[in-house]
């Protein structure tokens, strides 16, 4: 299939504030497509790729760190941030990929982790080395690991202290994650010069943002907790200030895997901004919660909390990414629960976490797969979808860490799904080939060729949200229902968000988590109550609101709909 458009429809758009109508895309070079076949992806493969995800409907990448780094995590365990890793390709592929995304009116974010380095970078080596050299303050050094202790251990699966011995230096290195990783010293200067040279040098290359890895811990003192204290949000109030001045249009996304509030804070104020975005790290488990639960109070509760945020600031929402299905941020009850429907394996458990896909999560059910992409695609904020959930790609459990959902991307049923023309047992990571995921009928081109397939369902989805910038840009208000698993919202678009050629327009969206049909009842605010309700997905008419503004809706199991609400209800003469 040509996934090509006519050129007339290319070309980067001028909307400073274009990350709050945008559909984002989160692709590891490594796993998309290997070009060149090594059984590495790289950027040329990722370039070729890029019709397939302007069909889909990508409006953004989000790509996770692709520098030099001995990848021991991924690649946040950075060697060199000046430096594309060799088998990923160079800086002029990456200048090309720009490029290409750009003429598609397609923009790339990148990852760019500013809590640690690799201990190979050379800044490490040289502060290791000469404790009163330039680089001596680089990094967190102590001669006690005694101190500290209240700061949380985070990958709780492979350390047990948020110290480390260095053997050259004789003293300790602190470091959040890994012991391989350890963190910059925020409270010296010249690392700020040093993080803000590196994002001029990307973003003179034309990148259009940065998500901003496992920001809330730049800084530590020795009583607080070592996560968002007062001086990393001062830092991030600086950095914004930089990029507003220098870059404007660029964007910066939080990685901040906090209580809602603390979230919240990483938007900073309309006086003083931090980040343009911020992942909604709460809202996430509760989707799974509410899918199993059958219960939709705590999906209620923590929508009600997390509407406040400074004009222009949007929330990044996901089900899915490359890390664990994160638990932190739920109650130890709805934890034990999660664990117990999600993780029943021990081997699909990680850190304080699930590694596990989508679809393997939600056991391949396509009514749970649909309903949690039309709640993530309408909640408030902009979606991010992770590369090979849109065709229900499986995941490994067999493979270490966080790998099991990482492998091949799935493009057909040929040799290596496609991936790559290496001889299998060269891939980076195995295909997937278990029973229900086998890449033989879980893949792109087998999906392409089914019009009922997931693949051109998530595609319609997000053509359908493209098509209604309310979704994106307006505001939240929870309908009551009378219903414990139904979840109901209105979006609500003023003219004072409309860009040119849009028209003010309100939506009512309404799921039900139920295992079973229901019906709701709903109580419509006071404004809505004279407007006509009509399907979007298909246009057809609902019955009206009543004069108290009533509107009973009854809805198959797992399922919802996205009503508009507009024009005049006809009067009952
Ligand atoms: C972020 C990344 C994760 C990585 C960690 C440490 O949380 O998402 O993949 O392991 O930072 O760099």
């Amino acid at each position: 299939m040509d996934f090509r458009l006519p050129y007339a429809h290319r070309g980067l758009d001028h909307d400073p504030q274009w990350y709050r109508r945008a559909v984002f895309y989160e692709v590891m070079v490594r796993s998309f497509y290997d070009s060149d076949g090594d059984g590495v992806g790289d950027i040329p493969g990722l370039i070729s790729k890029l019709d397939y995800l302007e069909w889909l409907g990508i409006d953004a990448l989000w790509l996770p760190p692709f520098y030099s780094s001995p990848l021991k995590d991924g690649g946040y365990d950075v060697a060199d941030f000046r430096q594309v890793l060799p088998e990923f390709g160079t800086i002029e592929d990456f200048q090309e990929l720009v490029a290409q995304a750009h003429s598609r009116n397609m923009r790339v974010v990148m990852d760019l982790p500013l809590n640690h380095t690799s201990v190979d970078h050379e800044w490490f080596q040289e502060s290791r080395s000469n404790p009163d050299g330039p680089y001596g303050d680089y990094y967190v050094w102590s001669d006690t690991d005694q101190i500290r202790q209240q700061i949380r251990v985070i990958f709780t699966d492979t350390e047990n202290s948020n110290w480390a011995f260095d053997s050259e230096r004789r003293q300790f290195y602190f470091h959040r994650f890994f012991s391989h990783q350890p963190d910059l010293n925020y409270h010296n200067p010249r690392v700020h010069d040093e993080v803000r040279d590196i994002a001029r040098f990307w973003l003179a290359m034309g990148v259009d943002g940065f998500r901003l890895d496992a920001i809330p811990y730049l800084y530590e003192s020795d009583e607080g907790s070592g996560e968002s204290e007062p001086e990393t949000h001062e830092f991030l109030k600086k950095f914004r200030s930089f990029l507003d001045e220098e870059f404007p249009g660029r964007v910066l996304i939080a990685e901040a895997n906090q209580w809602p509030k603390e979230v919240a804070a990483y938007l900073g104020t309309n006086e003083e901004p931090e980040c343009h975005m911020a992942f909604d790290f709460p809202i996430m488990p509760r989707i799974f919660y509410a899918l199993r639960s059958q219960q939709t109070a705590s999906l209620n509760e923590v929508l009600s909390e997390t509407t406040e945020v400074p004009e222009g600031a949007a929330w990044g929402v996901f089900l899915r990414n490359h890390d664990e299905l994160t638990l932190e941020m739920v109650t130890e009850e709805e934890k034990q629960a999660l664990y117990g429907w999600y993780a029943y394996d021990p081997r699909m458990r990680v850190n304080v976490g699930i590694r596990r896909r989508l679809a393997t999560l939600l056991d391949n059910s396509r009514k749970e797969l649909e309903l949690a992409h039309g709640l993530l695609l309408s909640l408030p904020g902009s979606p991010f979808l992770y590369y090979g959930d849109e065709i229900g790609m499986g995941d490994n459990i067999w493979l270490e860490d966080r790998d099991s959902s990482r492998t091949p991307m799935q493009w057909t049923p040929d040799r290596n799904a496609g991936f790559s023309a290496a001889d299998p047992g060269k891939l980076y990571l195995p295909v997937v080939q278990s029973l229900v995921y086998n890449y033989a009928f879980s893949n792109v081109e087998t999906q392409l060729a089914q019009q009922a397939s997931l693949l051109h369902w998530v595609r319609n989805l997000v053509h359908l949200r493209k098509e209604h910038p309310v979704l994106g840009v307006g505001s939240l208000r929870v309908v009551p229902t009378d219903n414990p698993s139904a979840l109901a919202f209105i979006r609500d678009m003023q003219a004072e968000d409309c860009r040119p050629g849009e028209r003010p327009e309100t939506m009512l969206c309404v799921y039900s988590f139920a295992h079973h049909p229901i019906s709701v009842d709903l109580q419509l605010p006071e404004e809505f109550r004279a407007n006509r309700v009509t399907d979007v997905m298909g246009g057809a008419s609902f019955p009206a609101p009543t004069e108290q503004g009533h509107v009973t809706l009854t809805l198959p199991a797992q399922s919802f709909y996205w009503l508009s609400l507009a024009g005049v209800k006809q009067s009952v003469a």
